[in-house]
């Protein structure tokens, strides 16, 4: 091969394309009608017979490598258009579909505001014994939530038993802490019922628990009217009603004013205008005795809530089944995008 169409075929090999433009232009300039290659070709004719076959062979030497280097890079040009480079790195994604499950999303609504309020999270065994499910929490022996119909009993002998209440967790806190003690404890519950509309064999609570010195019931009741205004509307109002738990005393239970009709009455709220969300009280001495917490020194209180009826009143759903069909149908109103919560 002469030495020009040798510098030729080193230029074409060391040839690299910045952009798509330059590649095409290499393209022409060799190949092209009025390219390098074409006018070798074109050259031929003029040639005498014996070099015709020698000027053919290096016009197709050229031709190939130009081909080749061309094949190269529309390639990867093609695959570097394709990667995906986002500029901004902490933009979301574009395919996120998914969602949490609406009791997910309830009990981390729930759980921010309390830790908002210096509240911290502890959760524990849902499998729990006789002491810490009933015993410390002063339920006497012969109490009906003991029995068979109420309480699903692993061994009812030995009395390991699925928790009805993440009051549980309550005691296992006490017994390892000293106060202050500020907890909410959100968790999967288990009672014996019939599975309707309204009520069902498991669902979720959120408990919570502050012992101090100098714990009041008017602290009790503030902190509720921070979470109820911050949960519904800023203009919800809460009332405590007389009411009996083993555990507290004085105990209550609290009504909001109706979230679905705003007080109105509905058929909800029976047209009341309030519907209950919770119970709530001062934790009684014996419980606290029961952990070591000398109740002369300490006082507490204590409220747990059932986190599928305040999904219901959130959502206006009136069926607790939905939350554990599975129905795509029903989840998908929650996924990203569909639901501002
Ligand atoms: N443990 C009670 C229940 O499951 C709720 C509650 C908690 C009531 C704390 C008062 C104080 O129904």
């Amino acid at each position: 091969m002469e030495e020009a169409h040798n510098k030729l075929l080193n230029q074409i090999q060391s040839f690299v394309p910045k952009t798509e433009q330059e590649l095409e232009q290499f393209k022409t300039e060799y190949l092209g009608k009025k390219g390098i290659v074409q006018e070798l070709l074109d050259s031929i004719k003029t040639l005498p017979p014996d070099q015709k076959r020698e000027r053919g062979k290096v016009a197709n030497i050229l031709k190939e490598a130009v081909l080749e280097k061309y094949h190269f890079f529309k390639e990867k040009f093609k695959y570097e258009k394709q990667i995906h480079r986002p500029d901004d790195l902490t933009r979301p994604t574009a395919t996120f579909v998914a969602g949490y499950h609406p009791i997910t999303l309830v009990m981390n609504r729930i759980v921010d505001v309390f830790k908002h309020m210096g509240f911290s999270v502890a959760e524990n065994v849902e499998i729990e014994d006789d002491w810490h499910n009933f015993s410390a929490l002063n339920f006497p022996p012969d109490h009906p939530a003991r029995e068979m119909q109420d309480t699903f009993f692993v061994n009812q002998e030995e009395g390991i038993l699925l928790r009805t209440h993440t009051s549980s967790v309550q005691i296992r806190v006490m017994e390892k802490e000293k106060p202050p003690i500020r907890y909410v404890f959100p968790g999967r519950v288990y009672r014996n019922e019939a599975i309707s509309a309204r009520s069902h064999c498991f669902f979720h609570q959120i408990e919570g628990l502050y012992v101090d010195r100098h714990v009041s019931f008017a602290d009790l009741k503030a902190t509720l009217l921070h979470f109820a205004r911050n949960i519904f509307s800023p203009d919800t109002q809460i009332r405590l009603r007389p009411s009996f738990f083993p555990f507290t005393e004085p105990s209550a239970e609290m009504d909001i004013t109706c979230n679905l009709c705003h007080g109105q009455g509905c058929a909800f709220c029976k047209y009341t205008g309030w519907v209950e969300i919770l119970g709530c009280g001062m934790v009684d001495p014996a419980v606290l005795r029961n952990c070591n917490i000398d109740p002369d020194e300490y006082s507490g209180y204590a409220f747990g809530l059932g986190v599928e009826r305040i999904a219901n009143l959130l959502f206006g759903v009136n069926d607790i089944r939905l939350f554990s069909q599975n129905d795509l149908r029903f989840l998908e109103n929650f996924t990203a995008g569909n639901f501002i919560f």
